[in-house]
């Protein structure tokens, strides 16, 4: 059988694991009903930094543009992130006909309608199980093992940075900047770690939850992501305004604080979205949920509601995400959406409201949503 030959475009965090399960040659990469995979090229602007971490200088170029033309890939794996020059590689390539894999979340949730028109275009395939919940098969299960189901309700915790740095918070009392850098030390924070701390990670996750769970492409900007405030003015963006004395109080009550992504299709029609820090109680599933891990509960019909949970960031558990989707594209299986309701290439005119419920006043002026 002829190999899927595959180049990766960033060798960072993640890039890292998935050059390195090639480099070990791990038998997983040959499916017994698939093609074997091999692995062809590694794009990264950092050569050096790439050789120091293993990855030998022949299969390395700083020119992902080339690699994606060069003619000897038939998947490229972008483990890149943000939004350019990624978004304009990923359409390329799939502008190509050659199948993508993606960890990034942002150019699923900000470029999602043309990319999925681009690919159902070129009849190519992208996939992107690590882009929500890290190494946690979530996306495949709702597209495909849920397809018979009617979703009426995706909720979760989403990102693994802010998780880890509420539970170090209420544990140990410790300080947000300084349980923050742990984070980022830990490769679970992104770059620029503003978009984990405001929410804008976990609403790009949610946007793709949102378009697996009801068919629409909701654009990110409509998503909540701050919690009321006792003022009647939003408060802080994401967990940026939780303090220590807001978790310290809520905790004395039997709550947790956690960053709670919802989205639910409304009786009307609308999509109702947020990502709010929600006060849940400390025994629940969620305030039980400590650490990296993510945690997501989907409530469908007829099957009553199911959950999923396990590491939510990080290059081990984002690599064994991407390298499940390699083995897919590798036994011929379709896009993340192929089990789904088929999206309009534009979801324009699509409601989308906050997600209402009961809240809780807090120290700093904060207005938590109840969850349970
Ligand atoms: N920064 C992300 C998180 C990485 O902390 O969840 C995984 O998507």
């Amino acid at each position: 059988m002829q190999p899927l030959r595959v180049g990766v475009i960033g060798a960072g965090t993640v890039g890292r694991e998935v050059v390195r399960a090639f480099l070990e040659r791990s038998p997983r990469l040959a499916p017994a009903d698939g093609r074997p995979l091999v692995l062809t090229g590694v794009a990264e602007k950092f050569t050096e930094r790439a050789i120091a971490h293993g990855i030998p200088a022949e299969l390395l170029t700083d020119a992902p543009a080339h690699l994606i033309a060069s003619g000897e890939c038939d998947v490229i794996v972008e483990t890149m992130g943000g939004d350019e020059p990624a978004h304009t590689l990923v359409a390329a390539a799939l502008g190509a006909g050659l199948a993508v894999v993606t960890a990034n979340k942002h150019i699923v949730a900000h470029h999602g309608p043309e990319l999925e028109a681009l690919a159902r275009g070129t009849d190519s395939t992208l996939r992107f199980e690590a882009a929500v919940g890290g190494g946690i098969p979530l996306l495949g299960p709702i597209a495909q093992d849920l397809a018979g189901d009617r979703i009426a309700r995706v909720r979760g915790i989403l990102n693994g940075t802010t998780n880890y740095m509420l539970t170090a918070m209420a544990r140990d009392g410790r300080d947000y900047a300084d349980v923050l850098r742990e984070a980022q030390a830990k490769g679970y924070a992104e770059a620029d770690p503003t978009a984990d701390v405001e929410g804008l990670d976990a609403v790009n996750k949610l946007v793709i939850l949102a378009r697996l769970a009801f068919g629409v492409w909701i654009p990110p900007d409509a998503v909540s992501n701050c919690p009321g405030s006792t003022s009647g003015r939003p408060g802080a963006p994401g967990i940026t305004g939780v303090t220590a004395a807001d978790v310290a109080a809520l905790a004395a009550e039997g709550r947790a604080v956690r960053l709670i992504a919802t989205t639910r299709l409304a009786e009307d029609g609308a999509i109702e979205a947020s990502v709010v820090p929600t006060a849940v109680p400390a025994g629940s599933a969620f305030g039980r949920c400590d650490g990296v891990l993510n945690r997501v509960e989907v409530d469908a019909e007829p099957v009553g509601r199911v959950a999923f949970e396990g590491p939510g960031a990080g290059g081990a558990a984002a690599g064994a995400a991407v390298l499940s989707d390699l083995v897919s594209i590798a036994r011929g299986l379709g896009s993340t959406w192929a089990g789904a309701v088929r999206a309009e290439a534009s979801s324009a005119g699509v409601v989308v409201r906050p997600v209402a419920g009961e809240c809780v006043a807090a120290p700093s002026g904060a207005c938590y949503p109840v969850g349970d």
